[in-house]
């Protein structure tokens, strides 16, 4: 995964190329580099790390011209350095590129044995010479283009700026890309975000196509060569960087936006009349659907686990929840009448999208959850169901999860009522519980001081173990994963009557036991497990309310003492302190807390 940015213009385009990219860094921040035809040919400038290193070269270095490309990178075929940042040149080429070529070591054969020599370690710059050797031997481009894209296996996009900037080559096979349209001058981005400061009128190439872009328009091509229109659609993204405001971090003021981004959520998806759920018209029956297939990675999946255990507990239906990069490689049967859910922030992950196009293939309806309405998740769905996160620019997933929840456990109560499950009197009860989420999580945020010492102690530790039953089972592999990828803290999250199959062997003084324990009908057997940490050695760091406190606080070595709520709830209320947790531990460790090391906001590579 990468980001990619162009323009064919009429005004310099250096500056704007590292505009755009700043837009791109949730995409990868290993490197950046941009490269500018200028009038002794191309010029390019290249930084191994974040985009800021770029733009500070750039500051003292002359790159004039009118057309460039530019490129943000999230490693794949080599390491971060400066020599394999893009964009990448080969005789008349110079391109950038996202996502993977997996047949790149045979292609580097076949051009090394004709004397081509590369520079880098990548698979771009393989693209790079091969497609210079085809355009080499003067073929119209329809022709090589033809030719080309069937050489290529793996998921991609790339931009190939050719002839002193007169033209670009752009294509893209699953991984999204877009053309964007101004006055005179064309662009070409990763997506909407990209293009943002630049135009609103773009357009989306869909999967195979490709396209040869001059100033004066596009022209587009599909998968079979046939050249072909697609819509010029209006973007609604805006170009605004959001700043941190007063917070250290964009994580810390994401955590603090969710009782308003609850709020707006909640709002979306009840009838303001009645306050009963109203969701988008669905193309089925809930109440004749044969299973409900969800599918998604990392945060986004435990939201799925947990809407698995709502839609089975209130509503009745049969659910079944994978994660994106296993599900299609198990070529999983798939029911008659079904429908699949798709649960993405981003709505770019890889993983999630090919899952979405193998449960399009077994014709399954297809509804997405996203907080990015215009991702390629969101394009390819039946229905889309929006959440109200607003921008979540922090790697570590926050506001986009507990919004996640909240659309689900509204669905989850609209289908329980649909098929007869809850009562309409049961149904408001747990509206009414999820509306005061938002004021109780907001007065939780207002005092984070004890969780001040908690942190420290995590802070020492060399493993953690988060242990829940339930709905509490998810958050509970949710903050195990939030304080892997933020504090670099070896964490697993388990559930809690699984510990005596095997991890309660790691069970000793060094090892902190994250309790998520509210005082649910499970709780009392989340109570002796709680007693068999005790038992060896163990330290509980309880996170329950006043109930729970009651009953085994005298045993925890740390207490976060919640709201009471209702127990459908809890998993929304539950998510923060573990966000809390990972998040004041990371400062104790003081890693890079919104752009922690290896990863990058979206994934799209398989
Ligand atoms: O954009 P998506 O929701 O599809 O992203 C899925 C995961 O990559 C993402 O949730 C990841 O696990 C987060 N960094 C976790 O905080």
């Amino acid at each position: 995964m990468c980001g990619i940015i162009g323009i064919l213009g009429t005004a310099p385009v250096a500056d704007r190329l590292v505009e755009a990219l700043r837009h791109l860094e949730y995409r990868g921040y290993d490197s950046a580099g941009i490269a500018v035809a200028t009038a002794d040919g191309m010029a390019r400038l290249r930084r191994a790390g974040k985009l800021h290193h770029l733009a500070t070269a750039l500051l003292t270095t002359e790159l004039s011209g009118s057309a460039g490309i530019g490129h943000t990178r999230w490693a794949t075929h080599g390491a971060a350095t400066e020599a394999n940042a893009h964009p990448h040149v080969a005789g008349r080429v110079c391109i950038v590129h996202n996502g993977i070529i997996e047949n790149h070591a045979d292609l580097a054969a076949e051009l090394q044995a004709g004397g081509r020599q590369f520079e880098s370690e990548t698979d771009t710059e393989v693209l790079a010479h091969l497609l210079d050797h085809m355009l080499a031997g003067g073929a119209p481009i329809e022709r090589i283009m033809a030719d080309l894209m069937p050489k290529l296996r793996g998921a991609f996009a790339f931009a190939a700026l050719l002839d002193g900037g007169t033209q670009m080559i752009v294509a893209r096979r699953a991984s999204p890309l877009a053309i964007g349209f101004g006055d005179s001058e064309m662009y070409v981005g990763s997506d909407a975000l990209a293009l943002a400061g630049l135009t609103r009128r773009l357009c989306y190439l869909e999967e195979g196509d490709w396209a040869l872009i001059s100033r004066d328009g596009a022209a587009i091509f599909d998968a079979d060569n046939q050249p072909v229109e697609r819509p010029v659609v209006l973007s609604e993204a805006t170009g605004a960087l959001i700043g941190k405001g007063n917070f250290r971090h964009y994580m810390e003021r994401e955590i603090h936006e969710q009782p308003e981004v609850l709020g707006y959520t909640l709002a979306y998806y009840l009838d303001s009349r009645n306050r009963q759920p109203a969701l988008p018209v669905l193309p089925f029956d809930p109440c004749k659907l044969p299973r409900l297939t969800i599918v998604a990675a990392g945060t986004s999946y435990y939201a799925g686990v947990v809407a698995k255990y709502w839609l089975e507990h209130v509503a009745g239906v049969l659910v079944e929840v994978d994660i994106a990069s296993e599900f299609r490689y198990r070529e999983a049967e798939m029911p008659v009448g079904g429908a699949a859910l798709f649960i993405s922030q981003s709505g770019e992950s890889l993983d999630t999208l090919m899952a979405l196009r193998y449960a399009r293939q077994k014709a399954q309806t297809i509804l997405a959850l996203v907080n990015q309405p215009e991702s390629s998740i969101a394009r390819e769905a039946d229905v889309v169901l929006p959440t109200r996160a607003g921008p979540e620019i922090g790697v570590a997933s926050t506001k986009a999860f507990t919004t996640q929840l909240m659309a689900l456990a509204v669905l989850s109560l609209d289908w329980a009522a649909k098929r007869g499950r809850l009562s309409a009197d049961e149904v408001a009860d747990r509206l009414q519980a999820l509306g005061e989420l938002p004021e109780l999580i907001g007065d939780m945020l207002s005092n984070l001081e004890p969780y001040q010492p908690i942190a420290h102690g995590l802070a020492q530790a060399r493993d953690v173990l988060y242990l829940g039953r339930g709905t509490s089972y998810p958050i509970a592999m949710e903050g195990a994963l939030k304080l892997k990828e933020l504090s670099y803290i070896h964490a697993e999250g388990y559930a809690a009557g699984e510990m005596k199959h095997g991890p309660i062997a790691l069970i000793d003084e060094g090892v902190p036991v994250v309790m998520v324990a509210p005082s649910d009908a499970l709780f009392e057997k989340t109570a002796s497990n709680a007693r068999e940490v005790l038992a060896r050695g163990g330290r509980v760091i309880l996170l329950s309310d006043a109930g729970g406190v009651q009953h085994i606080g005298s045993f925890a070595s740390h207490i976060i003492e919640l709201p009471t709520v209702h127990p459908f709830v809890a998993p929304i209320l539950y998510s923060v302190p573990v966000q809390v947790l990972a998040y004041m531990t990371a400062l104790e460790k003081g890693t890079d807390i919104d752009q922690p090391r290896n990863l990058a906001k979206s994934v799209t590579v398989e």
